[in-house]
């Protein structure tokens, strides 16, 4: 492994693990760098951290937060949503927004989902080629669902049963 900006994340510093209150401003602060609309309010993530049918994921280099990824699951339902995923722009390209990704699925296996389902801009390339490449496909299209008119594409991604091997996730997970 290299040190140069594009490695791969050093896997004795990046942890990928549930998010805890502590992370709150981080969060906060994450979403209002990355996101420009449509974002959680401090109190829809105080709540997000508390329930039992969400979960929120962080990516956390010592001491700094780089990423997060939030979970939504439904009570009588097979299908759970992956709602919002965000990696700080200096720290894009190393392979944690998939991490991330990687981790809410292992959870969503672990709850017995048997899809999970998400929307993206139709404009967000980078996003939609993540999930392509981790097995999403297009399912169909919300028209003007953004706040600034933009459509989203659905996409989804059907769970094996099997537990998947590839993800480092720390305590937290179940
Ligand atoms: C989308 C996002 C989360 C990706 O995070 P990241 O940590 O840079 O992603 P990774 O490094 O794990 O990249 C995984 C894959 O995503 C795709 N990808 C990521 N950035 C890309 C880019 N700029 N252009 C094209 N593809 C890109 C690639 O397929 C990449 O795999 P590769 O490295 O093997 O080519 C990040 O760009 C982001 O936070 N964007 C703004 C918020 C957002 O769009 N969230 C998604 C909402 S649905």
């Amino acid at each position: 492994m290299t040190d140069t900006p594009t490695a791969r994340p050093d896997e004795s510093t990046l942890r990928i693990r549930r998010a805890v209150s502590v992370d709150l401003p981080e969060l906060i602060a994450l979403e209002n760098r990355v996101f420009s609309g449509d974002r959680l309010s401090a109190r829809q993530w105080s709540q997000h951290l508390a329930s039992d049918t969400a979960r929120i994921f962080v990516a956390r280099s010592q001491s700094t937060l780089l990423g997060a990824s939030v979970v939504f699951f439904r009570r009588n339902s097979s299908v759970a949503r992956l709602y919002s995923l965000a990696t700080l722009p200096e720290a894009r390209g190393r392979g944690i927004g998939d991490r991330l990704v990687a981790a809410v699925e292992q959870l969503s296996r672990r709850r017995q989902c048997r899809a999970l389902r998400l929307e993206v801009r139709s404009d967000n390339a980078a996003a939609q080629r993540l999930y392509l490449q981790r097995g999403y496909r297009l399912i169909g299209e919300r028209l003007a669902y953004y706040e600034d008119g933009v459509d989203a594409l659905r996409f989804e991604k059907l769970l094996s049963g099997k537990p998947s091997q590839d993800l480092p996730v720390q305590s937290g997970a179940r």
